[in-house]
């Protein structure tokens, strides 16, 4: 069997053309019938049956969501979604719609290995979907065996369908055998995991297995869990798919694709630990859910579950070692800013027992019922296990005082303030009072650093404070509103500035642009960059701009990456990501440049991270000093730390334009 792999990509340059003509309105206007509502358009939703519209497009931000069924994206997902089109067709679609004509270029030997890989294990995976699902429904075992236990778990026929379950023979290769005659290249088949060479001949890996496809966001086939029918201590209950190139575990998340509307509209993330789990409750309706597969929780798959809701609530099997383990690793998730709670399913149950037990609508009450914040969740535990032991009890009054004195992001101020209010209540001690308390571990770490600083020791990161938590701190005893400027915040400012004045003069003797002049600083802001989704956009930017394309806002608006679309979308969105009206001040910079807001902002944003810099490079050389051993040395570092020191100020007296040019 032969496969067609693009040998060519759409020429940058083209897709930029097709990508400035968008019109929303216009393009999902083809498909539905719109109707103006102030600035937005109103018709009904093309992805589940309606009868009074929900569905909504705005033409300012270039995004259409549905307020029924939550789907929601730009034009070329609309596209993508509603015309069953990847990326590429969506684009080409577009260009023969606006006359663009398509220049094509060749792909590089190293991405087209890749892509093709890549595609190879795609199609694989897909062939085997559907082999398995045939055998299970149409074959006489399929049906005998595999549908027969799905039956008796309880699952309809419309839920294996939707959720493409299967069922592996319980012969050697049946299915080795079909895919190699078929042309599948077995190295792929190995690397899939579908196939296993025992006794130097193909076999198949999960005979006699039932199968869950594992896919990702759009709906393609990842990889597979094969589950055992009977209880067998010497073989593994699920066999899953290995590693490899589109197979990535602390990425996936199974049933984020059937539920990803679900979450998007209900604003929570329901997280079980099983296949089974997720399924069941879909079949009960509930769609908000995904499973973590039993592992631990990884940072990359709590971004996933954020890119559609900062509510994760987790339900966890009733038996204790499980939860005690899992609370361990939810720390990360309260530092992610996700608001976590959890839900215990009692004993010997799971999600999947419990809801077939009882039912949707018990089910659902229970959840609501016994929903409890984690942070509250684990004080009250300790407090059990404290008991009436007084010196035990101070201890632990300090512990939750330290913990919520760590919330320190802008957007959890509201949230520090419940959890002392609702923390004060649980151990029944006055609320002022631990406001202090958490005040003074706020102080102590800023004194902390202070002294740190003094001594010329880098601040060791436990002890870091943020700006926004003195912030916080100052506003919770004064009660005033404060105007934060932070890291995260300049640097997404920065990719604001490039998008949206990228290419607007910046100096009126050469001709330079916003972008030359950001680029031409003897400074790598991607690098300079902390927040990866900034650095992704960056380095796109970066180099599009080296090659001669400067993108523009809808080249990221419209990306292939969902990271990067949504993203570029609540960048631009984001008005608290303008400067702070202090920062302003501190670079009296007004006068220079008039009414040109965005050369001011230019200038003060590549100057906050640029000394952001200098002050690590400072603290760095400092330490170096301490080190050094010979009189060179010592004498080479005061002179770095002179340099650097004048850069510093010349930065802050916000004349540093000059010196870096
Ligand atoms: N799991 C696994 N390998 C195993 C056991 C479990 O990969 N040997 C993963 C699977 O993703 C499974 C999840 O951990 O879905 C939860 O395990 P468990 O509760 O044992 O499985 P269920 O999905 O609940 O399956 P069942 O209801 O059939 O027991
Ligand atoms: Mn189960």
């Amino acid at each position: 069997m032969q496969f067609a792999f693009p040998k060519t990509v759409i020429a940058q340059h083209t897709i930029q053309q097709i990508l400035s003509r968008i019109d929303i309105v216009e393009i999902v206007g083809s498909f539905v019938k719109l109707k103006k509502r102030g600035t937005n358009y109103l018709g009904l939703c093309p992805f589940h049956n309606e009868k009074s519209p929900s569905f909504t497009v705005s033409p300012s931000k270039e995004i259409y969501k549905c307020f029924g069924c939550g789907a929601s994206g730009n034009t070329i997902s609309f596209i993508m979604e509603h015309e069953k089109y990847s990326y590429v067709e969506a684009l080409r679609w577009l260009a023969q719609k606006y006359n663009v004509e398509i220049e094509e270029k060749e792909v590089s030997a190293e991405v087209k290995q890749q892509q093709q890989l890549a595609d190879s294990l795609f199609i694989i995976n897909n062939f085997a979907r559907e082999y398995f699902s045939h055998n299970l429904l149409e074959s006489e075992e399929g049906q005998n065996v595999g549908l027969a236990y799905f039956e008796e778990r309880g699952f309809t026929k419309e839920t294996i369908q939707k959720f493409q379950l299967g069922y592996c023979s319980n012969e050697r290769d049946t299915f080795a055998r079909t895919a190699l005659s078929k042309g599948y290249n077995l190295d792929y088949l190995q690397k899939t995991g579908l196939v296993a060479i025992r006794n130097e001949q193909p076999a198949d890996n999960y005979r006699g297995r039932v199968i869950f496809p594992i896919h990702n966001q759009s709906g393609k086939v990842l990889g597979f869990g094969a589950r055992i029918l009977v209880k067998n201590d010497r073989a593994p209950k699920y066999i899953n798919s290995p590693e490899n190139e589109i197979y990535v575990k602390h990425k996936v998340l199974y049933g984020t694709y059937f539920a990803r509307h679900s979450i998007d509209r209900l604003n929570e993330c329901l997280l079980v630990e099983g296949y089974t789990d997720v399924i069941s409750l879909h079949q009960a309706g509930i769609e908000n859910v995904v499973a973590s597969s039993g592992t631990s929780l990884t940072v990359d798959q709590l971004r996933l579950i954020k890119k559609y809701t900062n509510n994760l609530t987790i339900l966890f099997d009733g038996d204790n070692a499980g939860v005690k383990a899992a609370l361990r690793g939810l720390d990360m998730a309260v530092e992610e800013g996700l608001n976590v709670k959890l839900v215990l399913i009692p004993d010997k149950e799971d999600p999947d027992s419990y809801v077939q037990k009882i039912g949707a609508p018990a089910f659902r009450q229970f959840v609501a019922d016994n929903k409890q914040d984690f942070v509250l969740f684990k004080l009250q535990t300790s407090m059990q296990e404290a008991g009436n032991d007084s010196t035990r009890k101070s201890q632990l009054v300090n512990e939750i005082a330290e913990t919520i004195s760590k919330i320190d992001k802008v957007e959890d101020f509201t949230r520090q303030q419940d959890y002392i209010r609702q923390c004060s209540q649980l151990l029944k001690i006055d609320e002022q009072g631990l406001i202090m308390l958490v005040n003074k571990f706020i102080r102590e770490r800023l004194q902390k650093r202070e002294q740190q600083l003094a001594r010329n020791a880098p601040p060791d990161d436990d002890n870091a404070l943020s700006d926004e938590a003195i912030a916080a701190m100052e506003a919770m005893e004064t009660g005033v509103e404060v105007v934060f400027s932070t890291d995260e915040k300049q640097e997404k400012e920065l990719v604001k500035i490039l998008l949206r004045f990228g290419d607007m003069q910046f100096s009126e003797e050469d001709h330079n642009t916003v972008a030359d002049y950001v680029f031409h600083l003897p400074y790598d802001f991607e690098s300079l960059a902390d927040s990866e989704i900034v650095k992704k956009i960056l380095r796109e930017y970066k180099s599009l701009y080296d090659g001669g394309n400067t993108p523009d806002r809808k080249w990221f608006l419209y990306h292939q990456d969902p990271d990067i679309s949504k993203n570029t979308a609540l960048i631009l969105e984001d008005k608290e990501a303008d400067l702070s009206v202090n920062w302003k001040e501190r670079f009296e910079i007004d006068t220079v440049y008039g009414d040109n807001a965005y050369l001011k902002d230019t200038i003060s944003t590549t100057n906050y991270l640029i000394l952001r810099k200098i002050k690590k490079l400072i603290l760095e050389n400092q330490q170096e000093m301490e080190k050094a051993d010979t009189f060179d040395v010592q004498m080479k570092c005061i002179e770095v730390h002179q340099h650097l020191k004048q850069l510093e100020m010349e930065l802050t007296q916000g004349i540093g334009t000059v010196i870096f040019r």
